[in-house]
């Protein structure tokens, strides 16, 4: 993480809401971190603009959306962007785009997953010099026939570690630590089983509600958006069997495995939730109805909330159930892995078996907290529930700056995988069925509720 790194950088859809908020706020992070010397950025997008038009935009998201980088390095980025209009689905455009690139870029699809495939086609008919990267945001495709597609197209365009499907809950400092605290510590691993572990929880609740994101959240709902990614990464890293080494290849394969005995829910109804709020007021802020957003169907029946519990058939997993879950417009912030134990095999202190320990590692802000019963400070004969809670320091990079510095470098650690793409989609696409079919029911919720189920 300590060099500097030099290589161009392209955003295709250069001036969309994440190129904005996120992408153009990474690069600013690690040019003030001294991560990123001298790389240039062209900007490919619809708009008829020129280099001076798109800097002034630039100019104006990063200080809206990078206020805690300093002004002179989010400067030394804006002179640094180029920015080329042309419709990025024709390879014609794609290759005098490129033309202006030296060496061999990142090539970054910040783009509606619709057009992902026609781009990737019209990159493939271009084709890209030997080292470069692509990235690609989720939802990566809109079913495994289209995750197979864009896999099988990328591959025709470029080796497997030079593909980077970006989820950036890999970049999280807890989604790493997870890592840590399982493989460089010996007191955990030994209980990371069924023979230990009751249950895991991975929760991903929100209080933020549609935030104008309807042509892309509509279409969406939470199942894609969050749980068909997100939190099946979150379950891979806490589930998967010890890599050999924290690298791309040994991080891909033992997700891949974990993934593949992931065993989609049996009973949708009782194994899945789906929901949508209602107007209502989240710590004292209103919010309106879902479905009287400006730009949402009402009809699509589109979920804010989704939930739904797992197994895995493996040997270390028989048995315990996973429960992942988020949604919106909920009434607090909730993000976090909750792994509970199984009870103590004997009470020796007489009286009430105590509540069995439970791990919980907390994301944004990050920190992990262990819940034990110690002897009471009173009576020492008396057991008292206690919590090692630690709380860590914000980190310098936020995920995106991580994950454009790992691209930019070319290690493709934090991506999903061509295998794990696909079988994410395995998993949910029998609950997407049984919900197109109306065999769950959308229920309703409150906006500042604690949303269709109760907490663990
Ligand atoms: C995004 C989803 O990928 O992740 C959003 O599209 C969600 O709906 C967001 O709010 C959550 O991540 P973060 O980093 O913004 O808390």
């Amino acid at each position: 993480m300590t060099q500097a790194t030099s290589r161009s950088f392209v955003i295709l859809g250069g001036t969309g809401d994440l190129s904005g908020r996120l992408l153009l706020p990474g690069v600013a992070e690690l040019v003030d971190a001294g991560l990123l010397e001298g790389v240039d950025v062209l900007a490919v997008s619809q708009e008829d603009w020129s280099d001076g038009e798109y800097r002034d935009w630039a100019r104006d998201r990063l200080a809206e959306h990078a206020g805690h980088v300093p002004e002179a390095s989010r400067e030394r980025v804006v002179e640094r962007l180029g920015y080329r209009h042309g419709d990025v689905t024709l390879s014609a455009d794609l290759r005098s785009a490129l033309a202006r690139v030296e060496g061999a870029p990142v090539v970054y699809l910040a783009l509606p997953n619709t057009v992902f495939l026609p781009t990737l086609e019209a990159l493939t008919e271009v084709g890209l010099p030997d080292g470069a990267v692509v990235a690609v945001e989720k939802p990566f495709g809109r079913n495994l026939a289209d995750a197979r597609r864009l896999n099988a197209v990328l591959h025709r365009l470029l080796p497997e570690e030079s593909i980077f499907r970006t989820d950036h809950f890999l970049g999280m400092q807890t989604v790493l630590n997870i890592l840590g605290l399982r493989f460089a510590n010996r007191v955990f691993e030994p209980l990371w089983n069924a023979t230990h572990i009751e249950r895991v929880d991975i929760v991903f609740d929100e209080t933020i509600g549609l935030e104008g994101r309807a042509g892309y959240y509509d279409t969406a709902g939470a199942l894609k958006d969050m749980l068909q990614n997100h939190l099946l990464q979150m379950l891979a890293v806490v589930a998967m069997e010890p890599p050999a080494a924290v690298d791309a290849r040994s991080l891909a394969a033992r997700k891949a495995d974990v993934l593949r005995a992931v065993r989609p829910p049996e009973d949708m109804q009782r194994d899945t939730v789906r929901g949508r709020y209602t107007a209502g007021a989240v710590r004292g802020r209103p919010l309106p109805d879902y479905a009287a957003e400006d730009g949402v169907e009402p009809d699509r029946g589109t979920e804010t909330y989704a939930e739904y519990t797992v197994g895995i058939d493996n040997w270390r997993w028989a048995g315990v159930p996973f429960r992942l879950r988020s949604g919106k417009a909920l009434g607090a912030d909730r993000h976090e892995i909750v792994l509970r134990f199984k009870p103590v095999p004997h009470m020796a202190f007489g009286g009430e078996a105590p509540e069995p320990d439970v791990l919980r590692l907390r994301l944004d802000p990050d920190g992990i907290a262990l819940e034990i019963n110690l002897n009471g400070a009173g009576d020492p004969f008396e057991i008292e529930r206690r919590s090692l809670d630690i709380a860590l320091p914000p980190t310098r990079l936020s995920a995106y700056g991580l994950l454009l510095k790992e691209m930019l470098d070319g290690n493709a650690a934090l991506s999903i995988s061509d295998v794990e793409a696909e079988e994410s989609w395995r998993i949910v696409e029998p609950i997407l069925a049984a919900w197109q079919a109306g065999d769950v029911p959308l229920r309703e919720y409150p906006a500042g509720s604690d949303g269709p189920t109760r907490h663990p």
